[in-house]
Protein backbone atom coordinates (compact mmCIF):
# COMPACT_ATOMS: atom_id res chain seq x y z
CA UNK A 1 0.00 0.00 0.00
CA UNK A 2 1.62 3.58 -1.19
CA UNK A 3 0.75 6.12 1.86
CA UNK A 4 1.89 9.77 0.85
CA UNK A 5 2.92 11.98 3.81
CA UNK A 6 0.13 14.23 3.29
CA UNK A 7 -2.47 13.79 0.25
CA UNK A 8 -3.89 17.01 -0.94
CA UNK A 9 -5.36 15.68 -3.86
CA UNK A 10 -7.94 13.38 -1.79
CA UNK A 11 -8.72 16.58 -0.14
CA UNK A 12 -9.51 18.08 -3.36
CA UNK A 13 -11.78 15.58 -4.50
CA UNK A 14 -13.91 15.94 -0.97
CA UNK A 15 -14.32 19.94 -1.92
CA UNK A 16 -13.89 20.12 -5.73
CA UNK A 17 -17.95 20.36 -5.95
CA UNK A 18 -17.73 23.67 -3.76
CA UNK A 19 -14.57 24.91 -4.45
CA UNK A 20 -14.50 25.04 -8.03
CA UNK A 21 -17.12 27.30 -8.02
CA UNK A 22 -16.03 29.15 -5.63
CA UNK A 23 -12.05 29.85 -7.00
CA UNK A 24 -14.58 30.75 -10.67
CA UNK A 25 -16.88 33.42 -8.98
CA UNK A 26 -13.65 35.49 -7.98
CA UNK A 27 -12.22 35.24 -11.52
CA UNK A 28 -15.69 36.20 -12.82
CA UNK A 29 -15.68 39.11 -10.23
CA UNK A 30 -11.88 39.65 -10.84
CA UNK A 31 -12.19 39.83 -7.02
CA UNK A 32 -8.05 39.53 -6.86
CA UNK A 33 -6.66 41.77 -3.83
CA UNK A 34 -9.34 42.73 -1.36
CA UNK A 35 -13.05 42.05 -2.10
CA UNK A 36 -16.17 40.15 -0.31
CA UNK A 37 -14.54 36.97 0.12
CA UNK A 38 -11.53 38.12 2.10
CA UNK A 39 -13.94 40.71 4.64
CA UNK A 40 -15.82 37.55 5.21
CA UNK A 41 -13.20 34.72 5.52
CA UNK A 42 -11.12 37.24 8.18
CA UNK A 43 -14.63 37.71 10.13
CA UNK A 44 -15.32 33.93 9.86
CA UNK A 45 -11.98 33.42 10.60
CA UNK A 46 -11.66 35.39 14.16
CA UNK A 47 -14.89 33.97 15.31
CA UNK A 48 -13.57 30.17 14.76
CA UNK A 49 -10.35 31.17 16.74
CA UNK A 50 -12.87 33.19 19.58
CA UNK A 51 -11.22 36.31 18.72
CA UNK A 52 -12.65 39.70 17.79
CA UNK A 53 -10.13 40.39 14.48
CA UNK A 54 -8.18 38.50 11.64
CA UNK A 55 -6.38 40.05 9.20
CA UNK A 56 -5.57 38.21 5.69
CA UNK A 57 -1.78 38.49 4.73
CA UNK A 58 0.49 37.20 2.51
CA UNK A 59 1.99 33.63 4.85
CA UNK A 60 2.58 32.41 8.15
CA UNK A 61 6.43 34.25 8.05
CA UNK A 62 4.88 37.89 7.07
CA UNK A 63 2.21 36.72 9.98
CA UNK A 64 5.14 36.87 12.71
CA UNK A 65 6.81 39.82 11.58
CA UNK A 66 3.42 41.97 10.92
CA UNK A 67 2.72 41.19 14.90
CA UNK A 68 6.12 42.13 15.80
CA UNK A 69 6.14 45.27 13.67
CA UNK A 70 2.83 46.34 14.58
CA UNK A 71 3.80 45.77 18.48
CA UNK A 72 6.94 48.03 17.89
CA UNK A 73 9.28 45.64 18.30
CA UNK A 74 12.48 46.33 16.29
CA UNK A 75 16.57 46.67 16.16
CA UNK A 76 17.97 46.03 20.05
CA UNK A 77 15.10 44.30 21.30
CA UNK A 78 14.85 40.50 22.04
CA UNK A 79 12.47 37.88 21.46
CA UNK A 80 11.94 34.60 23.51
CA UNK A 81 11.18 31.46 21.40
CA UNK A 82 12.34 27.95 21.00
CA UNK A 83 15.20 26.40 19.04
CA UNK A 84 12.74 23.21 18.30
CA UNK A 85 10.37 24.70 15.48
CA UNK A 86 10.37 25.57 11.27
CA UNK A 87 12.90 28.82 10.93
CA UNK A 88 9.96 31.15 9.74
CA UNK A 89 9.49 31.79 13.44
CA UNK A 90 12.99 33.08 14.52
CA UNK A 91 13.08 34.48 10.88
CA UNK A 92 10.68 36.77 11.37
CA UNK A 93 11.52 38.35 14.47
CA UNK A 94 15.68 38.68 12.87
CA UNK A 95 14.10 40.65 9.75
CA UNK A 96 12.36 43.22 12.20
CA UNK A 97 16.39 43.74 13.50
CA UNK A 98 15.29 42.06 16.59
CA UNK A 99 17.06 39.19 18.38
CA UNK A 100 15.83 35.91 18.60
CA UNK A 101 16.86 34.06 22.22
CA UNK A 102 16.31 30.61 22.84
CA UNK A 103 15.04 28.14 25.12
CA UNK A 104 14.99 24.40 25.38
CA UNK A 105 11.37 23.00 25.71
CA UNK A 106 9.99 20.15 27.43
CA UNK A 107 11.03 16.26 26.69
CA UNK A 108 7.65 15.09 27.26
CA UNK A 109 5.57 17.88 24.95
CA UNK A 110 8.55 18.96 22.80
CA UNK A 111 7.08 22.61 23.52
CA UNK A 112 7.97 25.59 24.95
CA UNK A 113 9.62 24.93 29.10
CA UNK A 114 8.15 27.86 30.96
CA UNK A 115 11.05 27.26 33.69
CA UNK A 116 13.50 27.60 31.13
CA UNK A 117 11.44 31.06 29.92
CA UNK A 118 12.30 33.68 33.00
CA UNK A 119 16.04 33.28 32.99
CA UNK A 120 16.46 34.38 29.51
CA UNK A 121 14.41 37.53 29.85
CA UNK A 122 16.67 40.55 30.32
CA UNK A 123 16.35 44.53 30.10
CA UNK A 124 15.95 44.27 26.18
CA UNK A 125 13.40 41.29 25.92
CA UNK A 126 9.95 42.39 24.72
CA UNK A 127 7.93 39.29 23.82
CA UNK A 128 7.74 35.95 23.67
CA UNK A 129 6.61 33.42 20.68
CA UNK A 130 4.79 30.52 21.84
CA UNK A 131 4.82 27.79 18.77
CA UNK A 132 2.17 25.19 19.18
CA UNK A 133 4.24 22.88 17.17
CA UNK A 134 2.54 19.83 15.68
CA UNK A 135 -0.60 21.29 16.71
CA UNK A 136 -0.30 21.14 20.24
CA UNK A 137 -1.07 24.11 22.49
CA UNK A 138 1.46 25.09 24.82
CA UNK A 139 1.63 25.79 28.42
CA UNK A 140 -0.55 29.18 27.65
CA UNK A 141 -1.25 29.77 31.41
CA UNK A 142 2.27 29.63 32.77
CA UNK A 143 3.73 31.21 29.57
CA UNK A 144 1.27 34.39 29.31
CA UNK A 145 1.50 34.67 33.67
CA UNK A 146 5.76 35.17 33.69
CA UNK A 147 5.15 36.99 30.06
CA UNK A 148 2.39 39.97 31.88
CA UNK A 149 3.93 40.04 35.22
CA UNK A 150 7.55 40.63 33.45
CA UNK A 151 5.32 43.48 31.24
CA UNK A 152 6.36 41.06 27.70
CA UNK A 153 3.66 40.75 25.40
CA UNK A 154 2.68 36.84 24.05
CA UNK A 155 2.73 35.96 20.61
CA UNK A 156 0.97 32.75 19.40
CA UNK A 157 2.74 30.99 16.18
CA UNK A 158 -0.41 28.78 15.31
CA UNK A 159 0.85 28.09 12.13
CA UNK A 160 0.39 24.28 13.21
CA UNK A 161 -2.72 24.91 15.33
CA UNK A 162 -5.84 25.83 13.39
CA UNK A 163 -8.88 24.91 15.94
CA UNK A 164 -6.46 23.35 18.83
CA UNK A 165 -7.81 24.47 22.51
CA UNK A 166 -5.87 24.65 25.77
CA UNK A 167 -8.64 24.50 28.38
CA UNK A 168 -11.12 25.11 25.78
CA UNK A 169 -9.65 28.04 24.40
CA UNK A 170 -9.09 28.32 20.47
CA UNK A 171 -5.33 28.96 20.00
CA UNK A 172 -5.12 32.42 18.49
CA UNK A 173 -7.08 33.93 21.49
CA UNK A 174 -4.67 32.84 24.11
CA UNK A 175 -1.55 35.41 24.24
CA UNK A 176 -2.03 39.17 23.02
CA UNK A 177 -1.72 38.35 19.02
CA UNK A 178 -1.72 35.14 17.21
CA UNK A 179 0.00 34.06 13.75
CA UNK A 180 -1.74 31.34 11.65
CA UNK A 181 0.09 29.81 8.16
CA UNK A 182 -2.00 28.62 5.18
CA UNK A 183 0.46 27.02 3.98
CA UNK A 184 -0.88 24.17 1.00
CA UNK A 185 -0.52 21.49 3.71
CA UNK A 186 -1.05 22.82 7.05
CA UNK A 187 -4.62 21.62 8.71
CA UNK A 188 -6.26 24.76 7.28
CA UNK A 189 -4.46 25.47 3.66
CA UNK A 190 -4.90 28.04 0.81
CA UNK A 191 -3.41 26.88 -3.06
CA UNK A 192 -1.08 29.21 -2.38
CA UNK A 193 0.79 30.98 -0.18
CA UNK A 194 -1.26 32.96 2.50
CA UNK A 195 -1.37 33.83 6.68
CA UNK A 196 -3.57 35.34 9.29
CA UNK A 197 -2.82 37.52 12.18
CA UNK A 198 -5.31 37.07 14.79
CA UNK A 199 -6.21 38.90 18.24
CA UNK A 200 -8.86 41.16 20.21
CA UNK A 201 -6.85 44.53 20.40
CA UNK A 202 -8.19 46.43 17.89
CA UNK A 203 -5.82 49.57 17.85
CA UNK A 204 -2.99 46.95 17.37
CA UNK A 205 -4.76 44.91 14.71
CA UNK A 206 -5.16 48.32 13.15
CA UNK A 207 -1.48 48.96 12.75
CA UNK A 208 -1.18 45.15 11.71
CA UNK A 209 -3.83 45.82 8.84
CA UNK A 210 -1.83 49.23 7.91
CA UNK A 211 1.56 47.57 8.02
CA UNK A 212 0.57 44.66 5.76
CA UNK A 213 -0.61 47.07 3.45
CA UNK A 214 2.14 49.73 2.37
CA UNK A 215 1.30 51.66 5.85
CA UNK A 216 -2.34 52.22 4.68
CA UNK A 217 -6.13 52.28 5.76
CA UNK A 218 -7.51 54.95 2.95
CA UNK A 219 -5.70 54.40 -0.35
CA UNK A 220 -3.51 57.33 -0.71
CA UNK A 221 -2.30 57.86 2.38
CA UNK A 222 0.23 55.84 4.47
CA UNK A 223 0.64 56.52 8.13
CA UNK A 224 3.96 54.46 7.75
CA UNK A 225 6.13 52.58 5.40
CA UNK A 226 4.88 49.11 5.53
CA UNK A 227 5.32 46.08 3.66
CA UNK A 228 2.74 44.17 0.72
CA UNK A 229 1.33 41.51 2.07
CA UNK A 230 -2.04 40.32 1.35
CA UNK A 231 -4.16 37.23 1.21
CA UNK A 232 -5.65 37.58 -1.87
CA UNK A 233 -9.47 37.01 -3.04
CA UNK A 234 -8.75 33.83 -4.44
CA UNK A 235 -7.03 32.46 -1.51
CA UNK A 236 -9.65 33.73 1.33
CA UNK A 237 -12.42 32.31 -1.40
CA UNK A 238 -11.15 28.56 -0.92
CA UNK A 239 -9.64 29.32 2.81
CA UNK A 240 -13.86 29.67 3.43
CA UNK A 241 -14.54 26.71 1.75
CA UNK A 242 -12.48 24.66 3.66
CA UNK A 243 -13.10 26.63 7.32
CA UNK A 244 -16.45 25.00 7.38
CA UNK A 245 -14.79 21.89 7.08
CA UNK A 246 -12.13 21.77 9.61
CA UNK A 247 -13.75 21.33 12.55
CA UNK A 248 -14.62 17.46 10.62
CA UNK A 249 -10.88 17.65 9.30
CA UNK A 250 -9.12 17.94 12.89
CA UNK A 251 -11.70 15.41 14.29
CA UNK A 252 -10.61 12.69 12.23
CA UNK A 253 -7.06 13.54 12.42
CA UNK A 254 -7.82 13.07 16.44
CA UNK A 255 -8.92 9.37 15.36
CA UNK A 256 -6.08 8.84 13.66
CA UNK A 257 -3.57 10.00 16.35
CA UNK A 258 -5.54 7.68 18.86
CA UNK A 259 -5.41 4.81 16.35
CA UNK A 260 -1.62 5.17 16.34
CA UNK A 261 -1.53 5.75 20.09
CA UNK A 262 -3.55 2.57 20.50
CA UNK A 263 -1.45 0.28 17.71
CA UNK A 264 1.90 1.28 18.69
CA UNK A 265 1.09 1.17 22.84
CA UNK A 266 3.50 -1.43 23.57
CA UNK A 267 6.08 -1.30 21.03
CA UNK A 268 9.65 0.46 21.69
CA UNK A 269 8.03 4.11 19.67
CA UNK A 270 8.18 6.76 22.14
CA UNK A 271 4.57 8.19 21.46
CA UNK A 272 3.28 12.07 21.97
CA UNK A 273 2.88 13.21 25.05
CA UNK A 274 -0.92 15.35 25.32
CA UNK A 275 -1.19 17.59 28.14
CA UNK A 276 -5.10 16.93 29.50
CA UNK A 277 -5.32 20.39 29.20
CA UNK A 278 -4.99 20.43 25.57
CA UNK A 279 -6.97 19.12 22.92
CA UNK A 280 -4.82 18.95 19.63
CA UNK A 281 -5.42 19.16 16.28
CA UNK A 282 -2.24 16.69 14.69
CA UNK A 283 -0.94 18.89 12.02
CA UNK A 284 2.12 16.46 12.43
CA UNK A 285 2.26 13.03 14.44
CA UNK A 286 5.42 12.74 15.57
CA UNK A 287 7.46 9.81 17.92
CA UNK A 288 10.71 9.39 18.96
CA UNK A 289 12.65 6.43 17.34
CA UNK A 290 16.16 4.45 17.91
CA UNK A 291 18.01 4.73 14.37
CA UNK A 292 15.80 6.99 12.62
CA UNK A 293 16.90 7.08 9.47
CA UNK A 294 17.08 3.20 9.00
CA UNK A 295 13.52 2.97 9.62
CA UNK A 296 12.38 5.67 7.89
CA UNK A 297 14.36 3.82 4.25
CA UNK A 298 12.36 1.13 5.88
CA UNK A 299 8.95 2.54 5.49
CA UNK A 300 9.98 4.18 2.28
CA UNK A 301 10.79 0.30 0.87
CA UNK A 302 6.87 -0.66 1.59
CA UNK A 303 5.94 3.01 0.20
CA UNK A 304 5.45 4.87 3.29
CA UNK A 305 6.59 8.53 3.67
CA UNK A 306 7.94 9.91 6.71
CA UNK A 307 9.22 13.18 7.42
CA UNK A 308 11.75 14.58 10.37
CA UNK A 309 10.34 18.02 11.87
CA UNK A 310 12.98 19.41 12.33
CA UNK A 311 16.31 17.47 12.02
CA UNK A 312 18.66 20.07 13.63
CA UNK A 313 17.57 22.95 16.09
CA UNK A 314 17.74 26.46 15.01
CA UNK A 315 20.46 27.25 17.22
CA UNK A 316 23.04 24.99 15.34
CA UNK A 317 21.79 25.78 12.20
CA UNK A 318 24.37 27.28 9.93
CA UNK A 319 21.89 30.94 9.41
CA UNK A 320 22.28 31.06 13.71
CA UNK A 321 25.81 30.49 13.99
CA UNK A 322 25.76 34.90 14.33
CA UNK A 323 24.28 33.81 17.53
CA UNK A 324 27.35 32.34 19.19
CA UNK A 325 25.12 29.53 20.96
CA UNK A 326 27.46 26.28 21.70
CA UNK A 327 26.22 22.78 20.86
CA UNK A 328 24.59 21.34 24.19
CA UNK A 329 22.95 24.77 25.58
CA UNK A 330 19.94 23.23 24.45
CA UNK A 331 19.96 20.14 25.34
CA UNK A 332 16.43 18.51 24.73
CA UNK A 333 16.02 20.52 21.89
CA UNK A 334 19.02 19.08 20.84
CA UNK A 335 18.25 15.46 21.38
CA UNK A 336 14.81 15.13 20.12
CA UNK A 337 16.32 16.79 16.81
CA UNK A 338 17.95 13.36 16.61
CA UNK A 339 14.92 10.78 17.56
CA UNK A 340 11.99 12.14 16.09
CA UNK A 341 10.15 11.43 12.96
CA UNK A 342 6.44 12.44 11.43
CA UNK A 343 4.49 9.44 10.64
CA UNK A 344 1.56 9.93 7.72
CA UNK A 345 -1.00 12.39 8.97
CA UNK A 346 -4.22 14.31 7.01
CA UNK A 347 -7.55 13.60 7.27
CA UNK A 348 -8.15 11.41 4.68
CA UNK A 349 -6.09 8.54 5.75
CA UNK A 350 -7.81 5.08 6.35
CA UNK A 351 -8.33 2.82 9.36
CA UNK A 352 -6.16 0.65 6.98
CA UNK A 353 -3.37 3.09 6.15
CA UNK A 354 -3.02 3.45 10.04
CA UNK A 355 -3.10 -0.17 10.53
CA UNK A 356 -0.24 -0.45 7.74
CA UNK A 357 1.90 2.31 8.81
CA UNK A 358 1.94 0.29 12.68
CA UNK A 359 2.29 -2.46 11.42
CA UNK A 360 5.54 -1.76 9.03
CA UNK A 361 6.78 0.50 11.69
CA UNK A 362 6.91 -2.66 14.45
CA UNK A 363 8.43 -5.05 11.69
CA UNK A 364 10.87 -2.25 10.79
CA UNK A 365 11.55 -1.62 14.48
CA UNK A 366 12.55 -5.80 15.16
CA UNK A 367 14.58 -6.28 12.08
CA UNK A 368 18.47 -6.00 13.12
CA UNK A 369 20.28 -3.30 12.50
C1 LIG B 1 5.71 26.78 13.21
C2 LIG B 1 5.66 27.57 11.93
N1 LIG B 1 5.80 28.91 11.98
C3 LIG B 1 5.74 29.66 10.88
C4 LIG B 1 5.54 29.10 9.63
C5 LIG B 1 5.59 29.99 8.44
O1 LIG B 1 4.48 29.93 7.63
P1 LIG B 1 4.59 30.23 6.05
O2 LIG B 1 5.23 29.04 5.42
O3 LIG B 1 3.17 30.39 5.63
O4 LIG B 1 5.38 31.46 5.89
C6 LIG B 1 5.36 27.71 9.54
C7 LIG B 1 5.06 27.03 8.27
O5 LIG B 1 5.64 26.99 7.29
C8 LIG B 1 5.44 26.93 10.70
O6 LIG B 1 5.31 25.60 10.66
Amino acid sequence: MKIPFVDLVAQYQTIKSEVDPAMRRIVDQTAFIGGEDLKEFEKEFAAFCGAKHCVGVGNGTDAIYLALRALGIGRGDEVITVSHTFIATAEAVSQTGARPVFVDIKEDTMLMDPDKVEVAITPRTKAIITVHLYGQPCEMDRIVEIAHRRGLKVIEDAAQAHGGRWKGRRVGSLGDIACFSFYPGKNLGAYGDGGAVVGNDEALMNKVRMLANHGRLEKYTHEMEGVNSRLDGLQAAILRVKLKRLDDWNAARRRHAAQYCRLLADSNVVLPTINPNTEPVWHLFVVRVPNREQLQARLKEKGIATGVHYPLPLHLQPAYQYLNIPKGALPVSEKVAQQIVSLPMYAELTDEMVECVCASLREAMQRPV
